[in-house]
């Protein structure tokens, strides 16, 4: 059976963790679409456009990954690229509480999408796109957390807006 699979997230900016859980679900899944959900709401470092733009990179040896901006409803992104599973990353208990009751909420807006938790390798579990930000804000080596081009975007934008 061929079921296709949406991953969210802000994925600002995007670290090996997303990339250890978009790989893990392209072998399971025989589809996968990276959804960068712009929320205007949070305040990003990087706008979409870059953020859909760094994941294309990221998975560009990837064949049956595709990355797609998106500013509806997680659902509504599913339904509209004909996706019948949400991928979702857990790291830790803590993040259980909320990831359980957006999954309640999407199946009650779109019972046919299922929500699917996986976990990432144990070598990122602590990793996150916060802490990335937070390590090259104070001018940490993040080259274990993101790819490289992350780290010098990171420190291409951190550095301008300290010139501000
Ligand atoms: O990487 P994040 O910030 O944890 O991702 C959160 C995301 C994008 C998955 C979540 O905010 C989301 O699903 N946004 C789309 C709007 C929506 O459908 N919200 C859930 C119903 S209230």
């Amino acid at each position: 059976m061929r079921v296709k699979a949406v991953y969210p997230g802000s994925f600002d900016p995007v670290t090996f963790g997303h990339i250890d859980l978009i790989r893990r679900g392209a072998a399971m899944f025989s589809e996968v679409v990276v959804g960068v959900a712009d929320n205007p709401r949070k305040a990003h470092l990087f706008t979409m456009e870059e953020r859909v733009a760094f994941l294309r990179q990221a998975t560009a040896g990837m064949a049956n990954v595709s990355v797609m901006g998106f500013t509806s409803l997680l659902v509504e992104f599913a339904r509209s690229v004909d996706a019948r599973v949400i991928i979702k990353g857990l790291r830790a208990v803590s993040d259980f509480e909320y990831e359980m009751q957006m999954s309640l909420i999407n199946r009650r807006l779109a019972a046919g999408v299922e929500t699917v938790f996986m976990m990432p390798s144990e070598e990122y579990l602590f990793v996150s796109s916060s802490v990335v930000k937070e390590v090259a804000s104070l001018l940490g080596d993040v080259s274990s957390m993101a790819p490289d081009f992350i780290g010098s975007a990171l420190r291409e934008r951190l550095l301008s807006a300290g010139g501000e």
